[in-house]
């Protein structure tokens, strides 16, 4: 027995699957075929029809994933480029900052070498000037020991004055009858200036001077009647003139310039 269907329009109508009789089978036997035929078609249309939109929506959806990778890829590239731009601007502008850096000291330092020449640079108040260099001259009735003669200088950013012309001499004297000068007996026996060079050449002694005397003479005071240097007792109590440090310290650039 085998299963078929009939295909009038009544019975379709009535919406109904019907067993027949074997005999009828035969009668019926070429719409039986037919109908499978029909079928077998509308099923494989019906499945290559799904086959079809099945494929088409996958191939959108592989598609979609597709050029949403790509876009992912530029925009990927495109981030690497202006990554690698950047850092070529980060390090130009380093470059920048270290030649701006550069040029800021340079004119900095000419700043400085040119305010140091300025002849009209003015002292601190109650300082004097002479030959384009500042002096603190001690005031009138106080004396201190050579130490803390120095040790007064330093705490104004000076220091004992440093004598290297006769003209620096003659200012430095002028003030009072004895002033100490920044100079003293160094650790070997040699005359040393408060900035750690030795003096050099002659000096402006007084005759016979230095004689150590009192066998510890190891400061040195100038005379104004004399004009001139002698060695005396570093615990003597004088009069004292500072120079400012700065110029202390570039001393015999200084005074090649004056
Ligand atoms: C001497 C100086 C000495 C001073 C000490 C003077 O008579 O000529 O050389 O330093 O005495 O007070
Ligand atoms: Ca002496």
């Amino acid at each position: 027995m085998s299963l078929a269907f009939r295909n009038t329009p009544r019975e379709v109508e009535e919406g109904s699957w019907n067993l027949m009789a074997a005999d009828n089978r035969s009668m019926h036997g070429w719409q039986s075929h037919s109908s499978v035929c029909w079928i077998g078609a509308a099923v494989v249309g019906l499945y290559t029809t799904a086959i079809n939109e099945w494929d088409n929506k996958y191939k959108d959806v592989i598609y979609e994933i597709t050029k949403g990778r790509d876009d992912v890829r530029d925009e990927r590239d495109q981030l690497k480029i202006t990554a690698n731009n950047l850092t070529q601007e980060i390090q130009a502008l380093q470059d920048q900052y270290v030649a701006v850096v550069a040029s800021r000291d340079e004119l900095q330092a000419e700043v400085n070498r040119l305010s140091l020449n300025r002849t009209d640079n003015p002292c601190h108040l109650g300082w004097k000037k002479f030959n384009k260099k500042c002096y603190y001259v001690s005031s009138n009735g106080v004396s201190k020991t050579w130490a803390n003669s120095r040790k007064d200088c330093q705490e104004r950013g000076a220091d004992l004055v440093i004598i290297t012309t006769k003209e620096e001499l003659d200012f430095v004297k002028k003030s009072y009858s004895v002033t100490w000068i920044g100079l003293s007996r160094g650790q070997g026996g040699g005359w040393t200036w408060v900035d750690g060079t030795d003096l050099e050449g002659e000096g402006f002694w007084q005759d016979d001077e230095p004689n150590n005397a009192d066998g510890n003479e190891n400061c040195v005071e100038v005379s104004r009647d004399m004009a001139a240097w002698n060695d005396v007792p570093c615990s003597r109590k004088f009069s004292w003139v500072c120079e400012e440090l700065d110029r202390v310290r570039s001393h015999s650039s200084l005074s090649s310039q004056n």
